[in-house]
């Protein structure tokens, strides 16, 4: 029977120009910022740790428009500029990301969770990013997740053939990290069994791996300085609550919580969209009062009520920031590939049910009923929300069927 050699499920991607590939990781689209700010940072960093924690914080909620400039006295590598403003990323709370970074130096791991599209996994490979340079070292977890995923497996024709050594195994992305003393990701921890996520507990508090199969010094793999674990859970998937108390204990959890502010959060849309776009090689503007309508109908419907505290009924479905970015998107691409289509504003309300229909049918009736409300009472006052008004029509007739 011919050898096949087993290959990983594990998802670890390899540094890629940004050219040939739809999205670049982080390390890719940031390299300029986080060699810039490795060059400068003189501040301590912790053991394996590839910035300080201030430099980490900088680069994720940047620097607040100021340019940090080189000491006189350093000589950077060639092609860094002498100084450089930090775009923020993560749009959100200062003190939570340097609570993140705090117990990711400390010796528990790190679990965001929140609401879905609420940058979690973004903070997650951020972080990784900045701490570690990289961002690869990623399990996803599923239902189908078994222990090697989190742990380790083997080559299993290496093994029949060879026995238990150690080319035969197949290292997770964890065990890969504990050796090179990097962060490791999970994503949706919490969509693995309980007993497969158990499997992280004496990881976590012994901080070694013990691989019984192996003998002698190699069956145990040390985690060097720097190794730490970023677990990302949805609180809309099983819960959180069926984690077990002794895993929950070895994290300390943060939640991640939508864009409060309405402005950051247009902001935050048009910003994305127009980067989406780009990735695409589209170059376009995006009509401002389409961007207010769209994120003031995203946080009505999220939240349950309006700033004019008129109450709304909650669709079942997601309202985040991720899907408002998807819509604007797809808005203004829809305008440059059919420019005759003037009114992007026509075309939202389409695309809103495309969102607010997915879980359920009685969404259609919420999303109609907050046209009845709202959006006609703002539309005795304004021409954008009266043009909205007008478009009620697209919410039924999209339930006609052909
Ligand atoms: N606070 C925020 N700061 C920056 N970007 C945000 C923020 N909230 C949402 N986004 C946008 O949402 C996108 C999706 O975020 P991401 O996939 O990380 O969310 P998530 O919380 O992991 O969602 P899910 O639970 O569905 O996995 C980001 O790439 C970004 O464009
Ligand atoms: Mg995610």
């Amino acid at each position: 029977m011919a050898k096949k050699k087993t290959s990983s499920p594990r998802t670890r991607s390899t540094s890629t120009s940004n050219a040939d590939v739809q999205l670049a990781s982080a390390e890719v689209r940031y390299a300029e910022q986080l060699a810039f700010l490795r060059a400068i940072d003189q501040a301590p960093r912790p053991p394996g740790w590839m910035l300080s924690p201030a430099a980490v914080v900088d680069f994720i909620c940047g620097t607040r428009g100021e340019a940090l400039r080189v000491p006189a006295a350093l000589k950077l590598p060639a092609g860094l500029p002498k100084s450089l403003v930090i775009p923020a990323k993560f749009v959100g709370s200062r003190a939570l990301v340097e609570r993140c970074v705090v117990t990711l130096a400390g010796e528990r791991g790190l679990m965001l969770v929140g609401q879905p599209g609420t940058a979690k996994s973004m903070l997650g490979e951020l972080l990784a990013v900045a701490i570690s340079g990289s961002s690869g070292l990623t399990v996803q977890g599923t239902a189908g997740a078994s222990e090697d995923h989190l742990r380790y497996g083997w080559n299993y024709s290496m093994l029949l053939d060879q026995g238990p050594r150690p080319e035969a195994l197949v290292p997770s992305p964890v065990l890969t990290a504990m050796r090179e003393g990097k962060l490791v990701r999970i994503e949706e921890l919490t969509r693995c069994l309980p007993e497969v996520q158990d499997g992280l507990i004496s990881l976590l508090s012994e901080r070694r791996l013990m691989i019984p199969e192996l003998e002698g010094e190699i069956c145990s793999v040390f985690a060097r300085p720097g190794f730490n674990i970023v677990a990302t859970a949805n609180l809309r998937d099983r819960g959180v609550s069926e984690m077990s108390a002794a895993l929950k204990r070895r994290f300390n959890f943060e939640t991640v919580h939508p864009i409060a502010d309405p402005q950051q959060e247009i902001e935050l849309v048009r910003s994305r969209a127009i980067a989406v776009l780009a990735d695409t090689g589209l170059t376009t503007q995006l009509d401002a009062r389409l961007l207010e309508l769209l994120v003031t109908t995203f946080r009505d419907l999220r939240d349950g009520n309006t700033a004019e505290g008129w109450s709304v009924e909650r669709p079942a479905s997601v309202m985040s920031t991720a899907e408002a970015v998807t819509i604007a998107a797809a808005i203004a691409r829809q305008g440059v590939f059919f420019p005759a289509q003037r009114d992007p504003i026509s075309l939202l309300p389409g695309h809103l049910l495309g969102v607010v229909l997915k879980d359920n049918v009685e969404d259609r009736e919420r999303l109609l009923a907050y046209w009845d409300g709202p959006i006609r009472r703002r539309s005795e006052n304004d021409a954008h929300w009266k043009r909205m008004y007008e478009l009620r029509d697209v919410l039924e007739e999209s339930s006609e069927g052909p």
